[in-house]
C-alpha cells in the first residue's frame, strides 16, 4: 500500500468521525489502556414516554438553557428542600448490571423496547498531572444520550460499535455521576431497520469504563503486513494532543528483533513501512501473535497483533498464499445458557469453544460488528472472522441519514479491529432487495471500505432467484457480484424451498470465476425431538438437510467455504411455533444450552473431510 493511501485513510477516520459526532473521539485498542471499569451494579429508570427527556410540548430538554430539574433525569438531581418537587430519583431506584441488556436481566423488562435511564456515581483517583479522560462504551442498543455530571457529551447511534466522550474537563476526585438514555425503539429509517430476526435487546451491552491518557497520546495506529508481501510490515500512526507535531514515535516487536522509530508530521500523522524477515505469520492452524510495543517518550501502549497474507486467485482465497477451504458457522452474540447479548471472555470462548469442536477454522459474526473479545479470543483460537454491519433486509436506501449511519457504523467497525489478523472479510449486508436505490448504497459502501482496507475480503449475503420452468437453477444475478471480491448468498433448499430432497437436482448458475461461499443455509430442529426424516422439526430432518445440503454444494467448483445457519438456537420474536420456537429460531446444529443436534455430527465429518481435502493442497 504506496505512503499516499495510508495518508487517506488516516484523512477518511478523522474526516468521517468528527465531522458525523464532534464529540466523539475514536481511539484505538482500548482493551490495553489504563483505564477504571464503571461494570458493575447500576440504577434505572424505564421512561416509555421519554418524560426525562421531552417536556409535556414534545422538546428536547437538554436543548434548554435551564432544564426543569424536577423532570430532566439527565441532571441527577436531589430534592434539597422538603416542599421541592422532583419526580424521580435515582438512589431508590432498582439495580441493573453492566455490561448486559435489560431484556434477560428483568422479567418485566423481556419485551420492553424503548427508553431506560442508567445512573451511576462514581469517585476518581486522578494519574499524573495534565492527563485526559475519556469515558468509554463497548456498545449500547440503539440510541445512547450520554451526560456525565450533568453535562451532555453527545448521541451515539448503532447498537453495535464503540464510542468515546472526552471528560477531562468535566471529572472532579469525589461524586461525579454519569447518566445514559439508552433507546432501542425500531424505525424504518434505522440501521438495522423495523424487521429482523433477532431479539432486539437493548440497553449497555458491553464494557463502560474511564480511560486516562497523557495530554499527547496515541490515538490511532494500523500496523499490518503489506498486501501479498509477507516481509515488509505497513504502518500508520496518529497523535492526538498539544505536543502531536514532530514526535518521534518508536515501535518494537521484540521476539522479531525489530524496533523502529517514526517523526509525525504536524498533524500528528506518520506513515511508513518495516522490513521483517522471517516473520512467524499468523494463520488457523499457527495463530501466533507477537508482543507489539508502541512507544511516545513515556507514554507506551502495546498491542497483540498477528501478521497474515490474504488475497484471492481467481476462485480461490489465499491466506499466506495457501488455498484455504472456510469451514465455518454462523454465530450470534447471545449466549443461550445464561441468556441475553454475550460479551465477556468467558462467553466468547463458549461460543467460539463450540465452533471449534465443529472443526471450523473460520466464524461468520452475524449480522453486527460483535464485542472485541469474540475478535481477540478467536484470533487466539486460530478463527478467521467475517464481520458484518447491520444493512439487512429492507433498508431505506433513499434516505441520506441511513445511508450516513450505516456508513459510520462500517467505519467504526473497521477501526476498532483493523490491527486483528483473525479479520480476513468485511460484509456490507444480508439479502437486500436488488434495486438501482440498493445498489448505489452498497456499492458506496464497498468503495468507502477499500478507501480504508485494501487488502481484507469485501462481499455480502447476495440475493439468488430462480426462473420459471426452470426452478431447479439458482441464478446468482446480482448487480454486486461484479463487485465483491467473494460471491456469497444464503440459500434454504430443502427448508424454505420443498424438502431436502430437492437438493438432489438443484444447479447453480454463477457467472463468476470468484470464491463463492455459502453464508447461511440450515433448517430448524428441536434439541431431542426425534422422529422419522420427513418430519420436520425432528433433528433427523434436519440431520437429512444437512447431509443433502453439503453433497449439493460440492457440486459447485468455486465453492470455497460456508457459515451454515447457525451454531446454537437464539431468540427472535419472529418464532412463534409453540411446544416447538416459543420465541426462539431452532436452526442451531446446537440447543441454546449447547446440546448437540444430529447435524452438528455431519457438518463435524464434512469438515474433517475438507480439512483432509486442503492439508493434500
Ligand atoms: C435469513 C436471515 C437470518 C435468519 C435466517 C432464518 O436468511 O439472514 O437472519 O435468522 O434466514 O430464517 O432463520
Amino acid at each position: 500500500m504506496r505512503p499516499i493511501k495510508l495518508l487517506i485513510i488516516l484523512a477518511i477516520f478523522t474526516f468521517s468521525f468528527n465531522s458525523l459526532k464532534s464529540q466523539e473521539l475514536n481511539i484505538i485498542n482500548i482493551s490495553n489502556r489504563t483505564a477504571m471499569s464503571l461494570n458493575g451494579s447500576w440504577k434505572y429508570v424505564v421512561d416509555p414516554y421519554e418524560t426525562g427527556y421531552y417536556d409535556y410540548r414534545r422538546e428536547a430538554r437538554d436543548e434548554r438553557e435551564n432544564p426543569s430539574k424536577s423532570e430532566a433525569l439527565f441532571l441527577g438531581y436531589k430534592a434539597q428542600e422538603p416542599s421541592e418537587r422532583v419526580e424521580y430519583d435515582f438512589d431508590k431506584s432498582e439495580n441493573i448490571m453492566v455490561p448486559g441488556d435489560w431484556n434477560s436481566q428483568i422479567e418485566k423488562l423481556f419485551y420492553y423496547e424503548g427508553s431506560v435511564w442508567y445512573y451511576k456515581k462514581f469517585d476518581y483517583d486522578f494519574g499524573a498531572e495534565g492527563n485526559r479522560q475519556f469515558i468509554h462504551f463497548g456498545a449500547a442498543n440503539y440510541e445512547a444520550d450520554v451526560y456525565v455530571n450533568g453535562t451532555k457529551l453527545g448521541k451515539h447511534i448503532g447498537g453495535f460499535t464503540a464510542f468515546n466522550y472526552e471528560i477531562t474537563s468535566l471529572l472532579k476526585e469525589k461524586g461525579n455521576f454519569v447518566i445514559v438514555k439508552v433507546d432501542n425503539t425500531r424505525g424504518f429509517e434505522k440501521v438495522p431497520t423495523i424487521n429482523t430476526d433477532w431479539w432486539n435487546y437493548g440497553g449497555l451491552t458491553r464494557d463502560v469504563k474511564i480511560v486516562e491518557v497523557p495530554a499527547t497520546f496515541v490515538q490511532d495506529y494500523y500496523i499490518q503486513l503489506a498486501k501479498n508481501d509477507p516481509n515488509t510490515i505497513e504502518v500508520s500512526l496518529e497523535l492526538n494532543g498539544p505536543d502531536k507535531a514532530d514526535q518521534s514515535i518508536t515501535i518494537e516487536i521484540a521476539e522479531a528483533g525489530i524496533k523502529a522509530s517514526f517523526k509525525t508530521d504536524k498533524n500528528g500523522k506518520t506513515i511508513g513501512e518495516i522490513s521483517a524477515k522471517k516473520l512467524q505469520l499468523w494463520s488457523p492452524e499457527n495463530p501466533h501473535l507477537y508482543e507489539v510495543k508502541i512507544s511516545l517518550q513515556n507514554h507506551e501502549i502495546a498491542d497483540k497483533i498477528g501478521f497474515r497474507t490474504l488475497d484471492t486467485e481467481g476462485s480461490d482465497i489465499l491466506v499466506n498464499g495457501k488455498s484455504v477451504f472456510l469451514r465455518g458457522i454462523s454465530i450470534h452474540e447471545e449466549n443461550g445458557i445464561k441468556g441475553g447479548r454475550a460479551h465477556s471472555i468467558e462467553d466468547a470462548k463458549l461460543l467460539l469453544g463450540w465452533a471449534k469442536e465443529l472443526g471450523c477454522n473460520f466464524v461468520r459474526l452475524a449480522h453486527y460488528p460483535h464485542n472485541e473479545n469474540m475478535i481477540r479470543v478467536a484470533e487466539e483460537m486460530g478463527l478467521m472472522v467475517w464481520s458484518e454491519v447491520p444493512v439487512y433486509w429492507t433498508i431505506q436506501w433513499k434516505n441520506e441519514e441511513t445511508y450516513q449511519n450505516a456508513e459510520k457504523q462500517l467505519t467504526d467497525m473497521i477501526f476498532r479491529d483493523k490491527n486483528r489478523a483473525s479479520i480476513i472479510i468485511w460484509s456490507m449486508a444480508n439479502e437486500t432487495p436488488v434495486s438501482a436505490e440498493r445498489t448505489e448504497f452498497l456499492t458506496s459502501m464497498i468503495n468507502t471500505t477499500r478507501s480504508i482496507d485494501s487488502i481484507r475480503l469485501i462481499s455480502a449475503a447476495l440475493e439468488r432467484h430462480t426462473q420459471e420452468g426452470t426452478k431447479n437453477t439458482q441464478i446468482i444475478a446480482d448487480p454486486l457480484q461484479e463487485l465483491v471480491d467473494v460471491i456469497n448468498f444464503n440459500e434454504y433448499i430443502g427448508w424454505y424451498a420443498g424438502l431436502p430432497e430437492a437438493c438432489n437436482d438443484a444447479v447453480f448458475d454463477i457467472q463468476f470465476n470468484k470464491p463463492v461461499f455459502i453464508s447461511e443455509f440450515g433448517g430448524g430442529a428441536l434439541y431431542g425431538y426425534h422422529g422419522d426424516k420427513a418430519t420436520r422439526w425432528t433433528e433427523e430432518f434436519q440431520e437429512d438437510l444437512y447431509l443433502q445440503t453439503t453433497l449439493m454444494l460440492e457440486k459447485i467448483p468455486q465453492l470455497r467455504g460456508m457459515t451454515p445457519w447457525i451454531l446454537s438456537d437464539f431468540r427472535s420474536p419472529r418464532r412463534l411455533l409453540p411446544e416447538i420456537q416459543d420465541g426462539w429460531n431452532r436452526k442451531g446444529v446446537l440447543s441454546e444450552k449447547g446440546d448437540k443436534k444430529k447435524a452438528f455430527y455431519v457438518l463435524q465429518k464434512y469438515y474433517d473431510s475438507k480439512k483432509l481435502e486442503y492439508l493434500k493442497k
